[in-house]
């Protein structure tokens, strides 16, 4: 078995191969940062642009890099939701044209989904498991049953953890996307030099809520002379990494006790998307999980942020199941997963 995955919700073109076991045949991803770089963020009309004019090479590239041919596929798996809509419908478009012309099986893929199930391809992580997804648009916890079974714990009311990073990094001229900016500025900073607050901590659940964080590294800055910022900005990266991780722990604690409500033996946490590429946060859950005997799973860096792979392997589960989609599926910007 071979499926043919398409991405292209956000600022990442990509393709690949995986077969029916999981492997990952190829995986090849076109990053739309020097298109997006200038405006400090993603600008929906120029992804979906780049997205036109890079999907075609990108997925004769992973074609060739699995040394296949299209007419060897199976079945073509495509995000079709959630993400900017423009980018979507340029993947589901051209998924939906090669499914037509070669009467292979289209199968439509949630990109949460995608996140969701990386650990079951990079790790054999078997269902169920404990998931927190937390990226660039989305931040939840989710109780991954079985395949196309989540439950929605908590969520956040305002920014996603990834978001948070990102204008933070703004807000210091650090460039986007600011997670890996704001970790590598952090190792050489003093964790401890600010307290700032912790939203939602000691509530009840495990929803989030970052804004109020960002708001007061916001606070800080326009208290320090704009010559001075530069001094600060490691102590100020250290701190806020060192406040998320706190908070992610104290929901995590929540999350825990509510998926056992559900399932009373889950001992899998997965951390997925591309906050799990930060290795404090992925440090800090790894020994807090160690001493409530659950295993962490964290997908390697090149699986963690956007990519292809992770969407073709759900179509490899979909496919199994019998679970294909007809041409007329239309994409969606916004899509939960429960
Ligand atoms: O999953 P992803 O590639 O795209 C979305 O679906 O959003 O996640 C991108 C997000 C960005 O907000 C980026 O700043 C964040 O993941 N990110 C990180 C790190 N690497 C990427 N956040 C914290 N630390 C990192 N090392
Ligand atoms: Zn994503």
């Amino acid at each position: 078995m071979l499926v043919l995955g398409i991405e292209t919700s956000c600022d990442e073109t990509a393709a690949a191969i995986v077969d029916g076991e999981g492997n990952v045949l190829s995986n090849e991803i076109y990053s739309q940062l020097t298109e997006h770089s200038e405006f400090g963020g993603v600008v929906p009309e120029i992804a979906s642009r780049a997205h036109i004019i890079k999907i075609e090479t990108i997925i004769e590239e992973a074609l060739l890099k699995a040394n296949k041919k299209l007419s060897e596929i199976d079945a073509i798996a495509v995000t079709s939701g959630p993400g900017l809509i423009g980018g979507v419908i340029v993947g589901l478009m051209t998924a939906k044209g090669i499914a037509a012309s070669l009467n292979k099986p289209l199968i439509c893929i949630n990109h949460l989904e995608g996140h969701a199930l990386t650990c079951r391809f990079t790790d054999k992580c078997e269902y169920p498991f404990l998931l927190l997804l937390a990226s660039g648009g989305h931040c939840q916890f989710l109780l991954v049953e079985s395949l196309a079974k989540y439950k929605l714990l908590g969520e956040t009311h305002d920014d996603a953890i990834g978001e948070a990073f990102d204008k933070v990094a703004k807000m210091l001229d650090l460039g986007y996307p600011g997670g890996p900016a704001v970790e590598r500025e952090a190792l050489k900073g003093n964790e401890n030099a600010f307290n700032f607050p912790k939203p939602f901590v000691g509530r009840e659940g495990c929803d989030f809520s970052l804004s109020g964080l960002k708001t007061a590294v916001l606070r800080e800055l326009e208290k320090t002379k704009p010559e001075e910022v530069k001094n600060i900005l490691p102590d100020i990266c250290a701190s806020f990494q060192r406040t998320v991780a706190e908070i992610i722990l104290d929901r995590s604690n929540n999350a825990i006790a509510e998926a056992k409500k559900h399932l009373p033996n889950v001992n899998q946490f997965v951390l997925s998307g591309g906050v799990a590429a930060n290795k404090y946060i992925g440090g800090r859950l790894k020994g807090f999980l160690d001493d409530r005997n659950f295993k962490f799973y964290c997908p390697p860096l090149k699986l963690c942020t956007d990519n292809a792979a992770m969407i073709a392997y759900v179509g490899v589960e979909r496919l199994k199941a019998g679970m294909i989609d007809n041409l007329n599926v239309e994409p969606k910007a916004r899509w939960g997963l429960s």
